[in-house]
């Protein structure tokens, strides 16, 4: 199974002599689904080529602190967001000490400080390196701050000694990493999510809908099945792609997303509607394509049944958490939908910048229940799907 898909991982590559192993981890996460961006260390450069990691992990190396051109962007921040984990692989005594010490003077130490995403380290050295008391307390202050340590193998060393010190195969490193994505949070938790735009016609060819893209649905989708959850995932409209672990079930118009939620809403724990429903509906579309006749064309529209409030109302009702796309008066009108639909959780998201929400791949939002309202920072679209469920099963289940 690859657990790895849509993951990002940075593998962090510091001056051991293993380093020469590190392309085959880059190749071994990739065999998981991941995609992967290296830093590798000044000393980490006298064991392994830029270039040899670079063509097998097709991403640029990164590994200066102070190159003007990433740091434009603030590239070392930038690193951190972008990683779902970070793995040192091989970690020297030197990079350990200098985390566990929370140093931040290279471009390594300095994303890892930036990040909140797990961190794994797979020490390689020397024996005796490795015995060493000041190794023993590096490894177990990181221990105490949540990083993952993945064990040196005994074996024959580099420098002839035999015992404690060798790193760890590379398959079994990327299978470690894999298991920081399993979680059980959601196990027999039935989810319904609803996502991407509504299509609502005016004649056989032309429509009214949104620019909904369906990322922030479908990356919703992906974080419940990550935590256990069995999915129905009612589709309109989207740009993204979609998962085959849900039962996927495909809509055009308001009415018939109304329709299919209704008929599969019974037994659902969760409910999130994620789709940009239209409101209205045109009235008496036009069953052949209206021609122009030099004049103005008027058309009537509906409103359409709201999906989200009647979920609410029903007598078995699930979770409820509902989006709310606003462009003005957020939070204002993100609180009215919250009391007014009386749902449990409402994700206020705004649309009216044009790198966040709609049809782009980052989001920033801010999660409104009756207890909270937390903002959660610009990232992409999975990683704050992902924060949003945190807070979610936290706060609601
Ligand atoms: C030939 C050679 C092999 C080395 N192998 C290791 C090793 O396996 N593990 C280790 O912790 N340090 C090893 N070192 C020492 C590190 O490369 C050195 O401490 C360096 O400063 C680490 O820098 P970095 O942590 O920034 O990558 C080795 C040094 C040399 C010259």
């Amino acid at each position: 199974m690859n657990r790895l898909t849509n993951k990002h991982i940075i593998l962090g590559v510091s001056g051991s002599i293993s380093a020469y192993k590190a392309p085959d981890i880059v190749r071994r996460l990739q065999d998981l689904g991941a995609q992967v961006k290296v830093i590798l260390t000044e000393a980490g450069a006298k064991f392994i080529t830029e270039l040899c990691l670079q063509s097998i992990s097709k991403n640029k190396v990164h590994h200066n602190l102070w190159d003007e051109n990433a740091e434009l962007g603030m590239g070392h921040i930038e690193l951190a967001k972008w990683a779902d984990a970070i793995l040192i692989a091989p970690a020297s005594a030197n990079t350990i000490a200098n985390i566990a010490l929370g140093k931040a003077n290279d471009l390594l130490s300095s994303v890892i400080l930036a990040n909140d995403a797990p961190l794994l380290i797979a020490p390689a050295m020397n024996l005796k390196m490795y015995q060493s008391h000041t190794l023993q307390d590096n490894l177990s202050t990181l221990i105490s701050h949540h990083t993952i340590i993945i064990r040196p193998e005994s074996g024959k060393q580099a420098c002839g000694d035999i015992g404690i010190g060798r790193l760890a195969e590379p398959s079994s490193i990327a299978k470690q990493v894999a298991k920081q994505f399993i979680s059980t949070k959601l196990t027999g938790k039935k989810v319904l999510i609803t996502l991407g735009a509504t299509i609502e016609a005016i004649d056989p060819v032309r429509f009214i809908s949104n620019h909904s893209s369906g990322k922030m649905g479908m990356a919703l989708v992906n974080a419940c099945i990550e935590s256990g959850a069995s999915v129905t995932c009612i589709y309109g409209n989207i740009t993204t792609t979609l998962n085959a672990k849900s039962n996927n079930i495909s809509i055009v118009s308001a009415q018939q997303m109304y329709t299919k939620v209704m008929d599969n809403i019974a037994g659902q724990n969760i409910f999130i509607a994620c789709a940009a429903v239209s409101d209205f509906s045109v009235k008496n579309a036009s069953n052949q394509k209206i021609k122009k006749d030099g004049g103005d064309l008027t058309l009537e529209l509906v409103p359409n049944k709201d999906i989200l409030a009647d979920v609410c109302k029903l007598k078995e009702k699930p979770i409820c958490m509902g989006f709310a796309a606003e462009t003005q008066n957020m939070l204002k009108n993100a609180q009215k939908k919250l009391k007014n639909k009386g749902c449990d959780v409402i994700i206020l998201n705004k649309v009216s910048s044009a790198d966040s929400g709609f049809n782009v791949d980052e989001n920033e939002v801010i999660f409104l229940s009756q207890n909270l309202n937390k903002k959660i920072g610009k990232n992409s679209k999975q990683k704050v799907a992902k924060k949003i469920l945190e807070i979610f099963i936290k706060e609601c289940l």
